[in-house]
């Protein structure tokens, strides 16, 4: 069993970024500009943005922090990104989801400028990924293709499960692992809460992609020897033990799982990086497509 170790790919990613944005300073091009809005107080929401601002700083990018108050309307928040999409200064900017229950999440993601959309969420990006033309992919899915890639993990021809069909990462997920492309050419099945023979469909993957938000889900039982698992689940769960008072959980039994992997992510230190490399990558592709 091999760890996929998302801390190290990251980091050596990372490192190429500041080499290229080192570069660019040098020619006496812009310095790249990423700006992330954050409404309310949620604590995991402000660890993850965070963690990007600092990867701002690590790659030699300029970054904004836009924190808004939990009570802001729909309108002012648009207004804030009106004004994100305007501004010459801003290269790329992310909008940190989950939003407050007042705020339409659609309405925010369509009033992003495609150009400057560097999570990769609006329908313009995801259409232009479903064809294959360059776009901005989303992070995280764009960061386990990465992952996999740089561990020369075969792909073609193999059959892939993902579990879960969020926007944000099993659904493009599903259509990136099929794509006729490096990392890719794989026979996908996307499953769902609705799924009636879950165990079976993961028991014959050679790829498991959990992505379904239930820690520990995916037993040893579900999983066949040798099969590549990559969980993007992170979940806080209380443990008073910890000075946090949570701990993180995947949505995989790593204990159970990983003994019969060929390869797997551990959580934290997998996936999450990962996400956080491929906004700085999708930053720097933004910073250059408006040169
Ligand atoms: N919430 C959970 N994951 C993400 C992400 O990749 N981008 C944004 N903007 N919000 C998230």
């Amino acid at each position: 069993m091999i760890l996929l170790d998302g801390n190290k790919t990251s980091d050596d990613i990372k490192l190429e970024i500041a080499q290229r944005v080192e570069e660019r300073k040098a020619k006496g091009k812009k310095v790249p500009h990423l700006a992330a809005v954050i409404v309310g107080n949620n604590g995991a929401s402000l660890t993850y943005v965070n963690a990007k601002v600092k990867a701002c700083e690590k790659v030699g990018f300029e970054s904004s922090l836009v924190a808004l108050p939990e009570t802001i309307t729909e309108n002012e928040l648009l207004q804030k990104i009106a004004e994100l999409n305007n501004d010459p200064k801003i290269d790329g900017y992310i909008v940190q989801l989950p939003l407050p229950k007042h705020i339409d999440e659609h309405k925010v993601t369509l009033a992003v400028s495609p150009a400057k959309d560097v999570d990769g969420f609006h329908p313009e990006n995801l259409g232009r990924m479903v064809l294959n033309l360059p776009c901005f992919l989303p992070a995280t899915p764009a960061g386990i293709l990465q992952l996999l890639d740089r561990y020369n993990i075969e792909t073609s021809g193999k059959s892939c499960v993902v579990v879960g069909r969020s926007h944000i990462v099993g659904s493009p997920m599903s259509i990136l692992m099929a794509r006729n492309s490096k990392v890719g050419n794989c026979t996908v099945t996307l499953t769902h809460s609705k799924t009636k023979n879950l165990k079976e469909l993961c028991q014959q993957a050679d790829i498991i992609i959990a992505a379904l938000g239930k820690p520990e889900f995916l037993t040893g039982d579900m999983v066949k020897q040798g099969a590549v698992v990559v969980d993007v689940g992170i979940t806080r769960v209380d443990d008073p033990t910890k000075k946090s008072g949570f701990k993180l959980l995947g949505d995989v039994k790593f204990d159970e799982v990983a003994p019969k992997c060929s390869y797997i992510t551990p959580v934290p230190g997998g996936v999450g990086p990962m996400t956080i490399a491929s906004l700085m990558l999708n930053t720097l592709q933004a910073v250059e497509m408006r040169e």
